[in-house]
């Protein structure tokens, strides 16, 4: 699939009905996320000189709070990281292809704002257009987080896409994506439009191996102090498992956890 041969409105309007009929509303982080964000963003630990230490900001005592740490998430659906940042005082922001999910991530976190979980300033969400430049200057935001999402387009829109995220974000990034092993064929490493009336219908899924991450980060290199990329490879019982995605392999699934520090 070439990125001529996509059609970039019909890519939108797949996610607005996905979106309207229920996928993807889950309102909590993956672990993965939480992992990120605990062991860089809010991490906290005592220092030699007595007091706390934040990661990302030099957060010596838990007077120092509120924090002033800014996190976008990008391709965020219905609101989820974005909350959870909302939740640990950040300043988050949720840029999305998708105006039923703006919608609703919209509609969920008034909710936190209105009980007074959340800051109503720290609940940021921006529709965007496919390809079109993050609206925001270079290293704007402390971190961002990319979860399912660089494997939710063509192979084009991605290295566009992550180009935008490297180049708005100041220090650390979290991104995971598809890996071939959940393919039906067990392996297979492209793009492919999901045909199943179901879950995702009409979007495109991206696939992943190793090498096509490498490729993707390879132009950045340069910039980047510390990379980690984790596989995680799940085999399920055929019994237990429901084919939810055309193409999804409902033995194995794989999917790459890529942390990254930026210099
Ligand atoms: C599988 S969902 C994941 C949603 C969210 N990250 C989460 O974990 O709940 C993929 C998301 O990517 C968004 N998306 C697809 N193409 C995009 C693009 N070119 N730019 C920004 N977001 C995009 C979709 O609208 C959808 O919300």
């Amino acid at each position: 699939m070439t990125e001529q041969t996509v059609d970039y409105e019909k890519e939108e309007h797949a996610w607005d009905k996905s979106y309207s009929r229920g996928d993807n509303n889950i309102l909590y982080p993956k672990d993965e996320v939480l992992r990120f964000m605990s062991k860089y963003i809010i991490k906290r630990t005592h220092s030699l000189y007595g007091g706390m230490q934040n990661t990302v900001l030099n957060i010596k005592s838990p007077d120092d709070f509120p924090l002033d740490i800014k996190g976008l998430d990008f391709g965020c659906g219905i609101g989820r990281n974005v909350i959870y940042m909302g939740e640990l005082g950040i300043k988050g922001y949720g840029i999305d292809v998708s105006s039923t999910a703006i919608a609703l991530a919209n509609s969920f976190s008034s909710s936190f704002v209105q009980k007074d979980l959340i800051e109503a300033d720290n609940v940021n969400f921006l529709k965007m257009n496919p390809g079109e430049e993050i609206p925001f200057r270079n290293s704007y935001f402390d971190f961002s987080v990319c979860d399912g999402v660089l494997d939710s387009m063509s192979h084009e829109m991605t290295k566009q896409c992550f180009g935008e995220i490297f180049r708005v974000t100041d220090r650390y990034i979290y991104f995971s994506v598809i890996g071939s092993e959940s393919h039906t064929s067990g392996n297979f490493v492209g793009e492919e439009v999901v045909t199943t009336p179901q879950h995702e219908e009409n979007t495109i899924q991206n696939y992943f191996d190793i090498d096509k991450i490498n490729d993707l980060l390879s132009p950045y290199r340069q910039n980047i102090m510390e990379l980690h990329i984790q596989k995680e490879t799940k085999e399920y019982a055929k019994q237990e498992v429901e084919t939810v995605v055309s193409g999804f392999n409902p033995n194995k699934h794989s999917r790459f956890h890529v942390t990254i520090e930026k210099y």
